[in-house]
C-alpha cells in the first residue's frame, strides 16, 4: 500500500524518495527470486552503502578492478527496492552482489526462505544524522532539511527516509539469520579496511591473498573513491543531485558530528536513542565518546 506525500512515497509506514522508487520496483524487490548465493549488504542511509557498493565486487572477483572503474554504483550494485534493479538484475554474475536500506521486515520474503548472506553496516548515528542533513541540501529529491536542530527532530522521530535509524538497528539485529549475516561498522572500516576486508572475504568464502587485500583497500579509501566517477555521483545532472553544495563523497571520516552538534542538542540525542536502544544487547564502537 503506496500513499504519496510530496517527495516520497509512504510504503508500509516507511518514507522512501520518489525520484528512485516506484509501485513497480517494490514489487520487482517483493517478487525477487533470491538465491542462496546472493550476498547483500544492508544499510540505513549514509552508513557507506557507496563503499559497500566498491568493496563486495572486488571482493567477490579477486580484485579485479574492471567493473568499478566501468559500471556505476547503482548499477553494479543495485538496490533492491530502486526501479534500477528491474533493469540491471539480468547484467549480475553469480553470485549476485545487491544493497538494500529495507528494515528487515520489508526484505523481499524469498530472502527469508533461502541461504543468502547479509553483510549489516552500522554507523554511529551521530555521523549518519550529519551525512544524511549535507546530503539532504544537495539532493534535490528530497525534503530540504531545514536548520541543523529541525533535521536532528525529524530524524529522532523517523520522518525521513527509510524512518527510524533505531528500529532499522534493531530489525535487523532482532533477526536470527546465525551464520547468514555479519554485523560491521562504518568507524572499523575507517580504522581497519584491511581487516574488514579480509572478515569479509572469510565471511563470504572467498579466498583473498595479503597482495589482493592490499589492491582492493588500496583502490576503496575515500581519496580514489572520490576521484572515481563510476562510483562519486557526478554523473547524476546537477538537477538531482548538486555537489556544488555538499560533495556526495563529503568527508568520510568518523566523528564529524562534534563539528555540529551543541551539547544540548548531543544530550538530547543520545537520550532518545539510548532510550530506544535499551534491551538490546549491543555495544557500539562510539558508545563511550
Ligand atoms: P560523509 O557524508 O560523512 O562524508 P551512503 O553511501 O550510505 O549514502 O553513505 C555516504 C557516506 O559514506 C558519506 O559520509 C561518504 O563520504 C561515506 N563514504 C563513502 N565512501 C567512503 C570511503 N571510501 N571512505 C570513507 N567514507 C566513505
Amino acid at each position: 500500500m503506496m500513499i504519496s506525500h510530496g517527495k516520497y512515497w509512504v510504503y508500509n509506514g516507511l518514507m522512501l524518495p520518489k525520484e528512485t522508487h516506484s509501485a513497480e520496483s517494490l514489487k520487482f524487490a517483493e517478487e525477487l527470486k533470491v538465491q542462496n548465493n546472493d550476498i547483500f549488504a544492508i544499510t540505513y542511509p549514509k552508513s557507506g552503502t557507496t563503499w559497500m557498493q566498491e568493496i563486495l565486487p572486488l571482493v567477490l572477483n579477486g580484485g579485479d578492478l574492471t567493473p568499478v572503474q566501468t559500471i556505476p554504483n547503482w548499477d553494479r550494485v543495485p538496490w533492491v527496492e530502486e526501479t534500477r534493479a528491474a533493469l540491471v538484475m539480468d547484467n549480475l554474475v553469480a553470485p549476485r552482489a545487491m544493497v538494500s536500506h529495507m528494515p528487515y521486515n520489508l526484505m523481499p520474503p524469498s530472502f527469508m526462505s533461502s541461504k543468502a548472506k547479509a553483510i549489516y553496516v552500522t554507523r554511529n548515528p551521530r555521523d549518519v544524522l550529519v551525512s544524511s542533513f549535507h546530503f539532504h541540501k544537495m539532493a534535490n529529491f528530497l525534503d530540504d532539511p531545514g536548520t541543523f536542530d529541525e533535521f536532528l527532530e525529524k530524524f529522532l522521530s523517523g520522518k525521513v527516509m527509510f524512518g527510524k535509524w533505531t528500529e532499522h538497528v534493531k530489525s535487523w539485529r532482532k533477526a536470527n539469520l546465525r551464520d547468514r549475516i555479519l554485523f560491521v561498522t562504518y568507524e572499523e572500516m575507517v580504522q581497519d579496511l584491511r581487516g574488514v576486508i579480509r572478515r569479509f572475504s572469510s565471511f563470504l568464502g572467498q579466498d583473498l591473498d595479503e597482495e589482493t587485500v592490499e589492491r582492493v583497500a588500496n583502490h576503496c579509501c575515500f581519496s580514489n573513491m572520490k576521484t572515481n566517477i563510476m562510483s562519486n555521483y557526478s554523473l547524476v545532472p546537477q538537477g538531482i543531485m548538486d555537489s556544488s553544495k555538499s560533495p556526495f563523497l563529503r568527508k568520510g571520516v568518523a566523528g564529524d558530528w562534534k563539528n555540529h552538534f551543541s551539547p544540548e542538542q548531543e544530550a538530547r540525542f543520545v537520550a532518545v536513542i539510548q532510550q530506544e536502544m535499551a534491551g538490546i544487547n549491543i555495544t557500539f564502537p562510539w558508545d563511550q565518546e
